[in-house]
């Protein structure tokens, strides 16, 4: 058995709207190794995206327990969560979420800002990462200049430069076509058998396959977990 990468236990969430509170998570009990590829399925307002945040340090749970490597996140301070989600936490968008004015590599450079590594360094696994998902020849692009499959690529590249322990992903292939989705799966398969946790939330079944364990979510709760 690996040891845990993630602790999540009885996590709830609920949002604030004037004087009503909407519940969102409602108890919350997962682990999450390094070995997983998890797909979170459910129907649309289940909670996926909020699930995805709170594992991602986006978004604090308004109660429960979170531990990422034996640490409890929500007693670290504001700029050691975002020094560790920047060395430890990938993320991957529906909308691909690039910075229209900066090109590849530019864009795939600037999570490291936020993770205190050496610019030689930076650069270098920038490059590397823009390699692996087969952009090279795209690296002095702006987001415009690209297809939708090739602004994913770039998002990819951003996310994993860093090599973080795990890879979140928000329905990755939500806006792309099922043959460019296919190619979008196939490098996460690729980083998750050189050893990254990957988590992506979707609503399409053939996507779903890809991972190891699918949860459903309904209501905010894990209806059903299949490995
Ligand atoms: N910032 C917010 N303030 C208030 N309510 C919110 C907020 N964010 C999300 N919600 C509500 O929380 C519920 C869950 O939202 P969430 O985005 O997690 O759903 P989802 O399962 O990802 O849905 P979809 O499949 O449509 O993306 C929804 O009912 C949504 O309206
Ligand atoms: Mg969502």
């Amino acid at each position: 058995m690996t040891p845990d990468l993630i602790i999540l236990a009885q996590i709830t969430k609920q949002y604030q709207m004037g004087a009503v509170q909407i519940p969102v998570l409602q108890g919350i009990d997962l682990r999450i190794h390094q070995n997983d590829f998890i797909a979170i399925m459910g129907p649309s307002g289940s909670g996926k995206s909020t699930l995805l945040h709170i594992i991602g340090c986006l978004d604090r749970p308004t109660s429960g327990t979170y531990l990422l490597e034996g640490k409890s996140m929500p007693d670290v301070s504001d700029k050691e969560s975002s020094r560790i989600r920047a060395t430890h936490i990938g993320f991957v968008f529906q909308k691909f979420n690039l910075i229209p004015t900066l090109n590849v590599m530019e864009n795939v450079e600037l999570p490291f800002l936020y993770a205190d590594i050496d610019v030689e360094i930076a650069k270098k696994q920038a490059s590397e990462a823009i390699h692996r998902v087969g952009l090279t020849d795209r690296i002095y692009h702006k987001p415009s200049e690209l297809s939708g499959g090739e602004m994913q690529r770039a998002a990819i590249a951003r996310a994993v430069a860093i090599r973080p322990k795990i890879i979140l992903a928000d329905e990755p292939t939500g806006n792309l076509d099922s043959k460019t989705g296919r190619e979008i799966l196939r490098l996460f398969e690729e980083f998750h058998s050189h050893g990254a946790a990957i988590i992506m939330v979707t609503h399409d079944k053939e996507v779903a396959s890809f991972a190891k364990t699918i949860i459903y979510l309904k209501d905010g709760k894990i209806e059903d977990k299949i490995s």
